[in-house]
């Protein structure tokens, strides 16, 4: 297969391609850019698919390309053009952390929505290793069942909706300072962090333990009477009967316990960008975290 073009937009992404070594001729388009190297250069005129061909020459209809030129859209995040046998494996990572109720679930989720990557929620593999233990009568101190539990998470029930129930978050907050059960859970989230569309991980240890080479370090917060509200409301909705009062109550003793265990405490990254979203809601939470993302990305990203 042949590579012979890229098409990327932003600022940075044009001053990289200008420097870049593939040699490639470069112009540009009002927003646009378009590199080929053949004679022809190509405007991209709306958000195209990696790897796709549908790009607008010179404003005429869409076109596809034959199979002798290649056309790489880049997504927006992509800071760096990189040259085509350098592609293999560039991906962007944007790790968010938080303690418990700070919004950093949904923020994850649309950031991730909204700039085309894949989404992990980590504290989903720790609430599925407490949901399996207890499931088979085992006790949450127990270490060799716990690893065992860890281990052997179905990656297909991490979207059973009762690993919401705050017993079971409880009980995740007590398995997860068992340090061999956090090196079991490791190596499945640094795999999930290397996926080529790029990914979102949110949990307590992403910036610092995880993936200490992410791209974007966001670190949540909010205060924890509002949190509580926020959960209550989540809880509730869910059917739950449980008073704001236990729920404050329940936050308090697990941030405490993320907080102050030894293996990886929930701790700020030092390079992590702190977003308070006391006074947020999650438009305003999510307009925020992707201005603060863009500009990291070099004004190459998308506007909300
Ligand atoms: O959604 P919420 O913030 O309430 O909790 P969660 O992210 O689902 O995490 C549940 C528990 O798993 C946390 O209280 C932590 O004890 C643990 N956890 C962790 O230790 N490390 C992570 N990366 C994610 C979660």
């Amino acid at each position: 297969m042949k590579h012979g073009c890229k098409v990327c937009m932003g600022e940075a992404v044009k001053a990289a391609l200008r420097e870049n070594e593939c040699g490639a001729h470069v112009e540009e388009f009002g927003n646009c850019i378009g590199v080929v190297d053949g004679p022809v250069v190509y405007n991209v005129t709306e958000k195209a698919i990696f790897g796709c061909k549908e790009i607008t020459p010179d404003g005429d209809e869409p076109v596809s390309y034959g199979p002798e030129v290649d056309v790489y859209w880049l997504p927006s995040w992509l800071r760096y053009a990189y040259h085509p046998d350098q592609l293999q494996g560039v991906n962007m990572i944007i790790a968010i952390d938080g303690p418990a109720a700070s919004g950093k679930g949904t923020l994850a989720k649309r950031i991730a929505a909204h700039y085309e990557m894949q989404f992990l929620d980590t504290g989903a593999l720790y609430r599925a290793t407490a949901r399996d233990l207890l499931a088979t009568g085992g006790d949450l101190h127990d270490v060799e069942r716990a690893v065992h539990a860890a281990q052997n998470i179905d990656a297909a029930t991490l979207d059973d909706p009762h690993l919401r129930d705050p017993g079971i978050g409880e009980a995740a907050s007590k398995v997860a300072p068992i340090p061999q059960v956090r090196a079991a859970l490791l190596d499945y989230q640094r795999r999930f962090a290397r996926h080529p569309n790029g990914a979102v991980l949110d949990g307590r240890d992403i910036g610092t333990v995880v993936c200490p080479q992410a791209d974007v370090k966001l670190f949540i917060k909010a205060d924890v009477e509002v949190r509580a509200t926020r959960r209550f409301l989540e809880l509730s909705q869910n059917g739950l009967e449980i008073s704001e009062r236990q729920v404050l109550q329940d936050l308090k003793q697990r941030d405490a316990r993320d907080r102050e265990r030894a293996s990886s405490p929930l701790v700020a990254a030092a390079d992590a960008h702190l977003l308070d979203t006391t006074n947020l809601d999650i438009e305003g939470s999510c307009s925020a975290a992707i201005r603060l993302i863009d500009a990291v990305f070099g004004g190459g990203g998308k506007t909300v």
